[in-house]
C-alpha cells in the first residue's frame, strides 16, 4: 500500500535506495547501470564527493533566503560562471527550478521584451513538430510532442509549428544535406510570412532534439540560416538546451557547434546534475538592457528563483565539469560509444539509425530498415523496451513518436560524463540481450 500518487498511476516502481558513480541500487540490492542519467540529468555521476560536500556546506551555512529580499553567493558565482561560457559578454541568468519553468521564463521574456519596445502584437511563438519544451500549460502548448499534447485536447494553445531538421526521414532523393538544411530552415521563413512577422515574438528549437526524436542534430548550415531569418523579421531565437546543454554534446552549450548565437538559452537537468532541482534562462545583454533602459522591468518570479542550495549544487557541478576536464571525456567516450553502437548494431535489421553528438546518442528502431517503417502501435515496443531495460539492470531512455503521433520508437542514451569504456561495453552486452528479447521475437 502506498499514499504516493505515482506518475504512472498503476505502475510499480522499484525503490531506489542508494547510488554511486555510474550505478543506482534498489532496496533489494539490484544494481542498475545508469546510461541515461535518468533523463540526461546525472552528468557528473551519482554521489560525486565534491558536489555532495559543497551542497552540505551551503545547507549548513544558509539553505535558503528569498531572492525578493536578498541575493546569495552561489547564485552570483554560478551566473558569472555561465555568463563567462557564453559567446558574447554581458549575458544575464535567471535561475528557476526545472526545465518547464525555464522555458516559461524565456517565453515571458520574449513577450515582455516586445511590449517594452512598443510592439505588443508580437505574441506567437513558433516551434517545431517533434520538440518538447515542458509540461506546464504554456510550455506544452508550444511543444510539438504530439503524444504528450493529445491528452490535453483543445485546452492547449495551438500556435504555428514547422518540421524539424531531420535528414533521416525528410531528406529527399538526390538532395544534398546542405540543400536540405537550407530547405528545412527556409520553412521557418514561409511560416513567418504566412502568419505575419508582426505577430511572431520568437522561434524556439532544441539545437539537438532529445526525447521527442531520439537525439537528432540539425544538418550543418540550418541554424545559421535560421538566425538570419530571425534577424530579418525581428524574431527572438530561443535555444532550448535543457537536455542537450551543460556539456552533454561535448561543448558546454550545444549551439557552440553551430554557427549562431541564440538570444535566449534555457538550461536545466545537467546544470545541477540532479543534486538539486535547478534551471537557468540565459538572456543576451540586449534583452536585459531593454528591460532596464525602457524602465519596464521584467515581471515574473517564483518562490525558489535563485535558490541558494540549488545554485550551490549547480556551481559545484559546473566546477567539477571544468576542473576534471569532463568535456574531454564526453567527446572521447562519445566517439567510443558511437563506434561501439555501430559495430554491434549497425547491421541489426531493426536499428534504422545510430546518431548523436558527445555523450548524447540515439538509436531509431524500425520494423523495416529499407522503408523505415516503424513497428505497429499494438506492438508496444517503446513500453516493452523500458520494462526490459529495467529487468536487465540498465537505465536508458526509450521514447516514442519519432515518425508521428505514437508511431516510431527510439532509445536515448545520455550517460554521466565520468563513463569509462568498460561501462560502454556492459551497455552493449545488455542492449544485445534486450533487443534479442524484444525486437527479434
Ligand atoms: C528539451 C526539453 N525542454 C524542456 C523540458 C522540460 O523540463 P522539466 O521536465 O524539467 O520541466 C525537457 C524535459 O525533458 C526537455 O527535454
Amino acid at each position: 500500500m502506498t499514499a504516493v500518487f505515482y506518475r504512472g498511476v498503476t505502475a510499480h516502481y522499484p525503490t531506489a535506495a542508494h547510488s554511486d558513480g555510474m550505478y543506482i541500487f534498489d532496496d533489494t540490492g539490484k544494481k542498475y547501470l545508469d546510461m541515461s542519467g535518468g533523463a540526461a540529468v546525472s552528468c557528473v555521476g551519482h554521489q560525486h564527493p565534491r558536489v555532495v560536500a559543497s551542497l552540505c556546506q551551503q545547507i549548513k551555512t544558509m539553505a535558503f533566503a528569498h531572492t525578493a529580499f536578498f541575493s546569495n553567493p552561489p547564485q552570483e558565482q554560478l551566473a558569472e560562471a555561465l555568463a563567462a561560457k557564453f559567446g558574447e559578454p554581458g549575458a544575464k541568468i535567471y535561475f528557476t527550478s526545472g526545465g518547464s519553468e525555464a522555458n516559461e521564463t524565456a517565453f515571458k521574456m520574449a513577450w515582455q521584451y516586445w511590449r517594452a519596445l512598443g510592439r505588443p502584437s508580437k505574441q506567437k511563438i513558433i516551434s517545431r513538430i517533434h520538440s518538447y519544451h515542458g509540461n506546464t500549460y504554456g510550455a506544452l502548448s508550444i511543444s510539438g510532442n504530439l503524444t504528450r499534447r493529445r491528452v490535453m485536447g483543445e485546452l492547449l494553445l495551438d500556435w504555428p509549428r514547422i518540421d524539424p531538421c531531420y535528414a533521416y526521414r525528410y531528406l529527399r532523393a538526390g538532395e544534398t544535406l546542405a540543400d536540405y538544411a537550407l530547405r528545412a530552415a527556409n520553412s521557418l521563413e514561409t511560416m513567418i510570412l504566412q502568419q505575419g512577422a508582426e505577430t511572431i515574438a520568437a522561434f524556439i528549437a532544441e539545437p539537438v532534439v532529445g526525447a521527442s526524436l531520439g537525439v537528432v542534430a540539425a544538418e550543418s548550415g540550418y541554424f545559421k540560416r535560421v538566425r538570419e531569418i530571425c534577424d530579418q523579421y525581428d524574431i527572438l531565437l530561443i535555444a532550448d538546451e535543457i537536455m542537450c546543454g551543460s556539456g552533454r554534446t561535448g561543448t558546454f552549450f550545444a549551439h557552440e557547434q553551430e554557427d549562431f548565437l541564440p538570444d535566449i538559452v534555457t538550461l536545466a537537468k545537467g546544470i545541477a546534475g540532479g543534486y538539486q532541482p535547478l534551471a537557468a534562462t540565459l538572456a543576451r545583454a540586449h534583452i536585459h538592457e531593454t528591460f532596464v533602459t525602457t524602465g519596464r522591468g521584467f515581471d515574473h518570479g517564483h518562490t525558489y528563483v535563485g535558490h541558494a542550495s540549488a545554485c550551490a549544487a549547480g556551481l559545484a557541478v559546473v566546477t567539477v565539469i571544468d576542473d576534471e576536464k569532463l568535456l574531454h571525456n564526453v567527446r572521447k567516450q562519445g566517439d567510443y560509444l558511437q563506434k561501439s553502437l555501430e559495430a554491434a548494431f549497425g547491421d541489426h535489421p531493426h536499428i534504422g539509425d545510430i546518431r548523436g553528438r558527445g555523450l548524447f546518442r540515439g538509436l531509431e528502431i524500425v520494423a523495416d530498415k529499407v522503408t523505415k517503417t516503424p513497428f505497429a502501435d499494438e506492438k508496444n515496443i517503446t513500453k516493452r523496451l523500458k520494462q526490459a531495460t529495467m529487468t536487465h539492470g540498465l537505465i536508458c531512455y526509450p521514447g516514442g513518436g519519432s515518425l508521428r503521433d505514437n508511431l516510431g520508437s527510439h532509445i536515448l542514451l545520455a550517460p554521466p560524463f565520468i563513463v569509462e569504456p568498460g561501462h560502454i561495453d556492459q551497455l552493449i552486452d545488455k542492449l544485445r540481450a534486450i533487443f534479442s528479447d524484444i525486437l527479434d521475437n
